[in-house]
């Protein structure tokens, strides 16, 4: 099965208990299982992780480069101002790997500085406002763009 990492920056830790009304009751776990089920439903080996820290955010995109490691990414916080994330992502996409790009609510129907995206340009896709569905939507993409 080919490996596929979903990738969540700052806070998403904290999904449930976290602006419920925005970001829904289900928590990181619950995302995680689903995300595997849905993957293995579409041949993909899902591994889950999130991360607060920018840097172990860049360093993941480092290996998914030499690794070969299709992304999901819910950059967070970082999507809106992380140029280093950017460019890792960007490393991700030079080796002709998908690139997905998620976000559990609209951004651009929130805050203005949720407006822009740093990630979008240099990502394969984005997908936002349908809450953890989005992940399902990206995976599938994933599978779909790997099997051209
Ligand atoms: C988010 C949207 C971002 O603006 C925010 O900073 C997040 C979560 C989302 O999934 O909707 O932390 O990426």
């Amino acid at each position: 099965m080919t490996k596929v990492i979903v990738v969540n920056g700052p806070n998403l830790g904290r999904l449930g208990v976290r602006q419920p009304d925005v970001y829904g009751r289900q928590d990181l776990d619950t995302l995680r299982k689903l995300c595997t089920e849905w993957g293995k439903d579409l041949g993909l080996e899902v591994e889950v992780r999130q991360t607060d820290d920018e840097a172990e955010m860049v360093h993941w995109m480092h290996q998914a480069a030499d690794e070969k490691t299709p992304v999901v990414m819910n950059p967070a916080a970082f999507t809106h101002y992380s140029y280093a994330l950017a460019d890792a992502a960007h490393m991700v996409i030079d080796e002709n790997l998908p690139l997905m790009e998620v976000h559990i609510s609209n951004p651009s129907a929130r805050d203005e500085f949720r407006k822009r995206s740093v990630i979008s340009p240099v990502a394969t896709g984005t997908i936002t406002g349908m809450g953890f569905y989005g992940y399902k939507l990206a995976l599938d993409a994933v599978a779909h763009l790997l099997s051209e």
